[in-house]
């Protein structure tokens, strides 16, 4: 029986009475750019995020990109983050003129390395004679960017604390992270996005909130940045063709608004049935006595009375014989794909940032080894048994 990695019929068929309704609404009042049905999103963003604020966006690329401008983060800057995410993180801090230091991961979460990074600050960066925190190449450092990959939260704990310590702003990739869950080590709950100083989520079709197209939101946790990040994502207007500052067009468009409205009530159960799914491949996966061959997914946040400790954006697995097994599963027509092949300290378009194979190991480790499963929320407990058949049969014929 084929899986799909992802078969975003079934969610449209359920909503769809409700989603054309809206988009009708959309067309009849001919308001295509912002307007009230954006704000409506805007505030049960806000709500559901914990932020203080939260403005929509035209992609999660946009809202990174307008946050760094916003913080007037460009050349001579440098920011961490994660050489295990997707290109946007890293792409966003090039566009602005600025360089990515680009840190090691936890083998165990994929998530940007605490460790790696205090290492970094401590005994690799060096305050200069004014006391400003640069790399060994000068560049000034600014801001760390954990990524919550995945769907599961970085270790924010440490990464507020070393914010703190060294004067660096805490920026949130929580594209692929909306809904989850951290329990800080005072007993509060944090909710990706909300953390740090600015977040931001991404609502690309496959995302577990999905839009018809691209469209994102920029968060934060301080009243008086939400006017900045308004401002920017219109050209850096603040009074109708005055610009104080240049920005973009990174405008949500009242299409996108109203499909993400209608599904946004329902995000929670979706990524609860994510996590079903998870459970039911790692009792599969247990069952089939696998686990030795294969690691599933960790869950460092689980049992800590967290309803979104993982919200599984994607579900990852890691095998040495990742290659053979992905042309085995393709070849039965179980979909999986590899997230992501080539960490991006070695991407040819950052060749004169100087990284090189073996900078950053557990990074490159995981790329050779990670693969995707399907585990969208509509999938059968059927098709879950079948993924792991089809990878019991695999390992068997080795
Ligand atoms: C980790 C990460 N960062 C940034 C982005 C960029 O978001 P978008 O595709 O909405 O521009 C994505 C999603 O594609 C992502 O997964």
């Amino acid at each position: 029986m084929p899986v799909p990695l992802l078969d975003l019929k079934p969610q449209y068929a359920a909503l769809r009475a409700e989603i054309d309704l809206r988009l009708r609404e959309v067309i009849d009042s001919q308001v295509f750019i912002l307007g009230p049905v954006v704000a409506r999103f805007e505030a049960e963003t806000k709500a559901h995020s914990r932020a203080a604020w939260a403005t929509g966006m035209s992609s999660g690329t946009d809202a990174q990109l307008a946050i760094l401008m916003a913080l007037g983060i460009g050349p001579g800057d440098a920011v961490i983050t994660s050489t295990f995410t997707f290109f946007a993180t890293a792409g966003c801090v090039a566009r602005v003129g600025a360089r990515t230091i680009f840190g090691d991961i936890d083998p165990a979460t994929f998530n940007l390395a605490p460790d790696w990074v205090e290492h970094y600050l401590r005994t690799v960066a060096r305050r200069d004679a004014e006391g400003v925190l640069r790399t060994p190449a000068g560049d000034r450092l600014r801001a760390i960017i954990p990524v919550h990959l995945f769907g599961l939260c970085a270790e924010m704990d440490r990464f507020l604390a070393l914010g703190r310590e060294f004067g660096l702003e805490i920026l949130e990739d929580a594209s692929q992270a909306i809904g989850a869950e951290y329990r800080h080590a005072d007993g509060s709950v944090g909710s990706a996005g909300a953390m740090g100083r600015f977040g931001w989520f991404s609502y690309f079709p496959s995302k577990n909130l999905g839009a018809f197209g691209d469209a994102g939101s920029a968060v934060g946790t301080r009243p008086e940045d939400e006017a900045v990040i308004r401002a920017m994502r219109m050209h850096g207007m603040t009074q109708q063709y005055y610009h104080e500052v240049v920005g973009g067009n990174f405008r949500l468009d009242a299409m996108q608004a109203a499909v993400l409205s209608a599904k946004l009530p329902h995000l929670d159960g979706w990524s609860d049935a994510r996590r079903a799914n998870a459970a039911r491949y790692r009792e599969a996966f247990q069952a089939a006595g696998l686990t030795e061959r294969i690691q599933v997914p960790q869950e460092p946040f689980a049992g800590r009375g967290l309803r979104q400790h993982h919200i599984y954006h994607q579900y990852v697995i890691r095998t040495p014989q990742r290659d053979d097994l992905l042309q085995f599963l393709r070849a039965a027509e179980i979909g999986c794909a590899i997230y992501y092949p080539l960490p991006l300290h070695q991407q040819q378009c950052f060749a004169a940032w100087g990284g090189r194979a073996g900078d950053c190991p557990q990074a490159e480790a995981a790329a050779a080894e990670v693969l995707a499963l399907p585990i969208y929320p509509e999938l059968t407990e059927g098709q879950i048994d079948e993924v792991v058949a089809r990878v019991a049969e695999f390992f068997r014929s080795r």
